[in-house]
């Protein structure tokens, strides 16, 4: 059994609700994992004293959460003797179009290069649209992406675009690598 810190940064929820799958699938696998919401990390938390780290955030106007990227910046040397892994949640992970595709993995080694970290296991993902969270500005912004990206602009309802076996077999990708 490893201990394994899953730490993510998350504006509408959707890379937490992925971090709490991905802490599902190690204790499956019979691992202990804790969860952290990189907003407001306990003043005690140890970076090294876990077996393994994964790191989650999502993207918004172009770039993750900057307080993410403070915290991998300040981490970098810890994280990058330990096994760790990263993934990207975004909009731009959800169109089938192959240049979002490529654009979403840019967005992902823009953030690595910018923290210089190298983590063993990487990860796009598809996020999520909650238009019933949003207020007007952020709904016809929105609105506006989404018309571009995943085509869904029906403000009535949310839209879940998160693939979960993706999410699961890069959990479990880590899980073999922390053993
Ligand atoms: C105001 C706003 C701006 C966004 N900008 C981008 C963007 O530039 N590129 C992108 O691919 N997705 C963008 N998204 C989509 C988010 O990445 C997606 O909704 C994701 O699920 C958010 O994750 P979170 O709920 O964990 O914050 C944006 C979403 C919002 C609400």
């Amino acid at each position: 059994m490893s201990r394994v810190l899953v730490a993510s940064g998350s504006s509408e929820g959707q890379t937490t609700t992925i971090a709490e799958r991905i802490g599902d699938v190690l204790a499956e696998e019979g691992h202990e994992p804790t969860l952290v919401h990189l907003k407001h990390p306990p003043a005690d938390l140890n970076v090294e004293s876990y077996d393994g780290v994964i790191i989650g955030a999502s993207i918004h106007a172009g770039t993750h959460q900057r307080y993410v990227t403070a915290f991998v910046r300040e981490h970098r040397a810890v994280l990058n003797r330990l096994p760790t892994a990263f993934y990207s949640v975004s909009l731009t992970a959800a169109s089938a179009d192959p240049e979002s595709q490529a654009t979403a993995r840019e967005l992902l080694e823009e953030f690595l290069e910018e923290t210089e970290w190298d983590p063993d296991v990487t990860l796009p993902v598809a996020g999520a649209l909650r238009y019933s969270q949003y207020g007007l500005l952020k709904r016809v912004v929105m609105r506006r992406i989404a018309g571009k990206e995943s085509g869904d602009t029906d403000t009535s309802r949310d839209y879940e675009y998160t693939n979960w076996d993706d999410v699961a077999m890069f959990a479990r990708q880590f899980s073999a690598l922390v053993r």
